[in-house]
């Protein structure tokens, strides 16, 4: 009977690791894609209320970080995350309305966007006018549902900060 020798016996081993060792690689690669990566990010269409439980100007939707701004029966939604590092802006209502010039157009504003973290400024539109935010906070399509005539709110739609839905 033939002995292995220990030469014969380091060959073997050698083999079974790095053979064991790709079956294993794929073996888990097989079982991991039975799992995916999907990436579970909130709903960027949602519903936020039927129209009558908004009050005229601004209302926060901490949830969704926008606000549903209601003016009469006019309805229209503008994002709350400040364009330069991200923070919540706030609505600061304005004691007196005041008119201004947005891209050569007068308009009369009751309240402004403040962002706390580096003091950028918005007007009501969300147009920037100060402090390091680049760019205007965006406005998103509002509309009402057929079912239960609430309204719907679509982030993935940005619209003209002067689109408005008339209910
Ligand atoms: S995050 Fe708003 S000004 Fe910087």
């Amino acid at each position: 009977m033939k002995t292995l020798k220990r030469r014969d016996l380091l060959k073997i081993l050698a083999f079974v690791c790095v053979f064991g060792g790709i079956v294993g690689q794929a073996a888990y690669a097989f079982i991991k894609s039975f799992f995916p990566r999907a990436r579970y990010e909130p709903p960027q269409r949602f519903k936020v209320g039927p129209t009558h439980q908004f009050s005229d100007g601004p209302n926060f939707v901490a949830k969704h970080r926008i606000f549903v701004i209601k003016e009469g029966n006019k309805f229209h939604a503008l994002s709350s995350i400040c364009t330069h590092l991200g923070c919540n802006v706030t609505f600061k209502k304005l004691t007196q309305a005041k008119k201004v010039t947005i891209h050569g157009k007068e308009i009369e504003e009751k309240w402004e966007f403040h962002c706390a973290c580096h003091g950028s400024r918005f007007f009501g539109d969300g147009t920037p006018y100060t402090g390091p935010a680049p760019t205007p906070l965006p406005a998103y399509e509002v509309s009402v549902s057929a079912d239960d005539r609430q309204l719907v709110v679509d982030k993935n739609i940005e619209v003209d900060s002067s689109r408005r839905l008339t209910v």
